[in-house]
C-alpha cells in the first residue's frame, strides 16, 4: 500500500496571477515588492521554494560584505566597471538599472536589523541618514552578516504573508499557454517531503532559481564530496525550466571560475581588498609583478589586459604559474596581518585576527573547519589559494543567462532591448532577476535583491494589463504527473530484479548519472582536468556523449523523495551543461582567458566577436539555434 501511494502522489492544482519560483535574494526582492502594487487589485501571489526560505540561496551561510553598494558612486562608473570585468560585453541598460535601485536595498536591509561597519565617528549613523561604511572596495561595504538571509527573508514573508509561501517544493517544468506557446501559464513541481505534486496556474511568474553548481566535476571529491562554492541546491532550475519553455538566452559560455582558499572554498575578496594580502607563487615569487604582463600581449588579450584586468584575467596569471610548475599559490595571510597590526596594541590585534576567522564563519563555514583540522592560524601561516570549478551564474562575476526586456527611459539604448516589461523574457509573462538575467554580472546579493524588485513591478504591472486573460496549460495533469514521477515508477518496477539495490540494469541511480555528467563537462568543456582548456574536437565529443547522458538520464532511479529531487536537479544540470556547451562552440574566440580557453581560437577576436551571443532552444524538435546580436555601448 506504501509503495502504491509512493508510485501515486496527492495532485494540488492551484490558480493564482503570479508565482514566485525561488526564495534567494531575487525571489525575496521580488516578494517584498509586489504586495505594495497588488493592494486594491485583486492580484493574487504565491511563492515556492524547494527549500526554506530563512536559509535558502547563496546567502544561506551569511555573508561578510555587500559587494554592491552606491553610496557616492556614480551608477555610470559602475557600468564602466562590470563592463571592464566582464570583458566588454554587457547589457549596459540592465546594469544601469540595478546601480540607480541598489542603494534603497542596502538601505532597506539595514533598518530590518542587519549590522552594517561604518567608519569611525559614524558608527550610530544610518546609511539612509548619510553614515559612511567602511568600504573592502570600492563598490564593496563589510557587514556582520551572519544572519543576512535570515534578515531578508523576514521582510520578504512579513511583506506576503506565509499563507502565500509554499516551502520545500521543487519546480521540475514551466508550461507554455495551450492557445499561445509563446507565453508561459504554469508550472509543476514535487514536494521534496510528502508524496504531493503540485500544478499552478497563473498569468505571469518570476523565475528566480539562482545559477547552476555541480555541472562540472568539482575539486572536492570523494571525502570531499558535496562541498562547493556554489550553493549546492542551485541546479541549473532557472537556465532549463526557461530554455524548454523558449525562453532567449545569452552569454552561456561565460561561466564564473572564482580563486578560492583551496579545498574550504573560503572567499578572498575580504583579503585582497580590505586586509590588503599578497599572492605568491611556490617559489614565494611575487608573480603578478615579475609576469602579470603576460595579459598585456595585445595579439591575444586586445585592449583588454592594459589597465585594470577583469577577474577572469587575474586568474590567467595564476594558472601560468601553475600550468608552469612554479605553483601552488599562497595567500601570504601572516604579512598582511602583521603589517595591518603595526599600528595596533595587542587587544586592537586579537580583534584583526577575529576577523579574519569571522569572514570565514559569517559564509563559509567548511574553510574554518579546514583552518582548524589543520591547525592553521592565518597570522602565522599561509594558506593555499585555487581557482574552483567553473559555476554558471549571473549576478557574481559572471554573466550567464536569459535575454530579458530593460528599462525604457535611458537614451541611447537600442529599441529592441525592450519589450516593456522590465525582466520580462523573450516568453510572454515570464520574468526572471539576479542569477537568472544574462549579460549583467556583478549585481551580487544586494543588487539581486533590487533587480527582483524592479521585475515585481513590472510582472504587477503586466498581469494588470492582461487582467481577463485566463491561463491554459499544453500539457494535461496526467501527463505531468507520469514524467515527473517516471524515476519512482522506474524503481518500483524494477528494485526486485536484483538483490543489490543500486546495481540493476533498468535504471541509474541520481548520483551515478550527476559523475558522469561531472565528468563530460570536466574533461571535455574545459574543466579543472584540462586546465580549463577545450577545442572543436573535444567540443564535439561532448556534444554526443551529453546526447547519449540525455537519453540515459530516462533511466534515472527515485527510491525516495530525495532522489527524486536529486533525478530532476540532474535534469536542469544537464539542460543547462548543453547550454553552456552549445555557446562555447558558437563563440570561436577566447573572450574569458583565465575562465575557460577555446584552444582553436586562443584570443579575444573583438572584430568579430564583440557581440552577444543568443540562443533558444525548441522543446519539440530539442534543437538549439545560436546567432550574434550586436553590443551597443551606452554608457561613454
Ligand atoms: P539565490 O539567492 O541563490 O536563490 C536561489 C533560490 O532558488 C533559492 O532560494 C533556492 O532554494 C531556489 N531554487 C533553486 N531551484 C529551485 C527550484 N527548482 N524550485 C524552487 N526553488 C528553487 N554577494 C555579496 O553581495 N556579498 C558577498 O560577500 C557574496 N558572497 C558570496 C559567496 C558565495 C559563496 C556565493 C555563492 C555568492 C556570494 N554573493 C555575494 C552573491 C550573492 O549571494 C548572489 O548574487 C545572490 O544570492 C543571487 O541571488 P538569486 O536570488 O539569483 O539566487
Ligand atoms: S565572495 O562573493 O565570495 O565574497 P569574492 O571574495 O571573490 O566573492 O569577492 C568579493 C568582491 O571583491 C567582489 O566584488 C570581487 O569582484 C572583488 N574582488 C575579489 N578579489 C579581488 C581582487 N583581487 N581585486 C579586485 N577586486 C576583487
Amino acid at each position: 500500500m506504501a509503495e502504491y501511494v509512493f508510485g501515486n502522489p496527492e495532485v494540488i492544482e492551484e490558480e493564482v496571477d503570479m508565482l514566485i519560483i525561488g526564495g534567494g535574494m531575487a525571489a525575496s526582492g521580488t516578494a517584498f515588492e509586489v504586495p505594495r502594487w497588488i493592494e486594491g487589485t485583486g492580484l493574487k501571489v504565491k511563492l515556492v521554494d524547494k527549500a526554506a526560505l530563512s536559509r535558502s540561496g547563496a546567502v544561506a551561510q551569511g555573508l561578510s560584505a555587500i559587494n554592491t553598494y552606491m553610496g557616492d558612486n556614480d551608477p555610470a562608473d559602475y557600468v564602466r566597471y562590470v563592463r571592464n570585468d566582464l570583458m566588454g560585453i554587457v547589457r549596459e541598460d540592465l546594469i544601469y538599472d540595478v546601480g540607480r535601485h541598489v542603494d534603497d536595498s542596502v538601505h532597506n536591509f539595514e533598518d530590518w536589523g542587519l549590522p552594517i561597519w561604518k567608519a569611525q565617528g559614524d558608527e550610530e549613523k544610518s546609511l539612509r541618514a548619510g553614515g559612511k561604511p567602511v568600504r573592502s572596495g570600492r563598490w564593496q561595504i563589510m557587514i556582520n552578516g551572519e544572519s543576512y538571509k535570515w534578515i531578508v527573508a523576514e521582510a520578504a514573508k512579513k511583506a506576503l504573508g506565509m499563507d502565500k509561501i509554499q516551502e520545500r517544493v521543487f519546480i521540475v517544468r514551466l508550461i507554455n499557454d495551450k492557445n499561445d506557446p509563446t507565453r508561459i501559464a504554469g508550472a509543476a513541481g514535487f514536494s521534496v517531503r510528502e508524496h504531493k505534486l503540485y500544478i499552478y496556474k497563473f498569468k505571469a511568474c518570476m523565475l528566480a532559481a539562482g545559477g547552476a553548481v555541480n555541472v562540472f566535476r568539482p575539486r572536492s571529491v570523494g571525502e570531499g564530496g558535496g562541498r562547493a562554492w556554489f550553493p549546492v541546491w542551485n541546479a541549473g532550475s532557472t537556465y532549463s525550466m526557461a530554455a524548454e519553455a523558449g525562453a532567449e538566452m545569452t552569454m552561456m559560455e561565460n561561466r564564473f571560475v572564482p580563486a578560492r582558499f583551496k579545498d574550504g572554498y573560503g572567499p578572498v575578496g575580504a583579503w585582497f581588498l580590505l586586509f590588503k594580502a599578497k599572492v605568491q607563487n611556490g617559489m614565494g615569487e611575487d608573480y603578478g609583478t615579475l609576469r602579470g604582463d603576460v595579459i598585456k600581449d595585445e595579439k591575444r588579450f586586445g585592449k583588454y589586459g592594459q589597465g585594470v584586468p577583469g577577474t577572469c584575467l587575474r586568474n590567467h596569471i595564476m594558472l601560468e604559474e601553475m600550468i608552469n610548475g612554479r605553483g601552488p599559490i599562497f595567500m601570504d595571510t601572516p604579512t598582511a596581518l602583521a603589517k595591518l597590526g603595526e599600528k595596533m596594541t595587542p587587544k586592537e590585534l586579537k580583534h584583526l585576527e577575529a576577523e579574519a576567522w569571522e569572514d570565514f564563519l559569517d559564509m563559509t563555514i567548511s574553510q574554518c573547519g579546514i583552518w582548524a583540522g589543520e591547525n592553521v592560524e592565518p597570522e602565522k601561516t599561509m594558506s593555499e589559494i585555487m581557482p574552483t570549478e567553473p559555476y554558471l551564474l549571473g549576478s557574481h562575476s559572471g554573466c550567464a543567462g536569459l535575454w530579458v526586456s530593460g528599462p525604457t527611459d535611458l537614451p541611447g539604448v537600442p529599441k529592441e532591448w525592450s519589450w516593456g516589461y522590465r525582466s520580462m523574457t523573450t516568453v510572454k509573462g515570464l520574468f526572471s532577476a539576479g542569477d537568472g538575467v544574462g549579460a549583467s554580472g556583478h549585481k551580487f546579493s544586494s543588487g539581486s535583491h533590487a533587480e527582483g524588485r524592479i521585475a515585481g513591478k513590472a510582472m504587477v504591472k503586466y498581469c494588470l494589463d492582461n487582467k481577463d486573460w485566463k491561463p491554459e496549460l499544453d500539457r494535461s495533469t496526467q501527463d505531468l504527473v507520469d514524467e515527473i514521477y517516471k524515476p519512482v515508477r522506474t524503481f518500483l518496477e524494477h528494485k526486485d530484479y536484483t538483490t543489490a539495490i543500486d546495481i540493476n540494469p533498468h535504471y541509474i541511480t541520481p548520483k551515478m548519472l550527476q559523475f558522469r555528467l561531472q565528468k563530460i563537462m570536466d574533461e571535455y568543456v574545459a574543466g579543472v582536468g584540462t586546465y580549463y582548456r577545450t577545442n572543436k574536437k573535444l567540443l564535439e565529443i561532448a556534444e554526443f556523449k551529453l546526447g547519449m547522458l540525455k537519453e540515459d538520464s530516462l533511466k534515472m532511479r527515485a527510491k525516495d523523495l530525495h532522489e527524486l529531487l536529486r533525478a530532476w536537479e540532474n535534469y536542469h544540470r544537464i539542460m543547462s551543461a548543453e547550454a553552456h556547451m552549445k555557446h562555447i562552440q558558437f563563440r570561436e574566440e577566447t573572450r574569458y582567458p583565465g575562465f575557460y580557453y577555446h584552444m582553436d581560437y586562443n584570443y579575444i577576436d573583438d572584430a568579430n566577436w564583440k557581440c552577444f551571443s543568443n540562443s533558444r532552444y525548441d522543446k519539440t524538435t530539442k534543437k538549439w539555434t545560436l546567432k550574434k546580436v550586436p553590443y551597443v555601448q551606452v554608457i561613454k
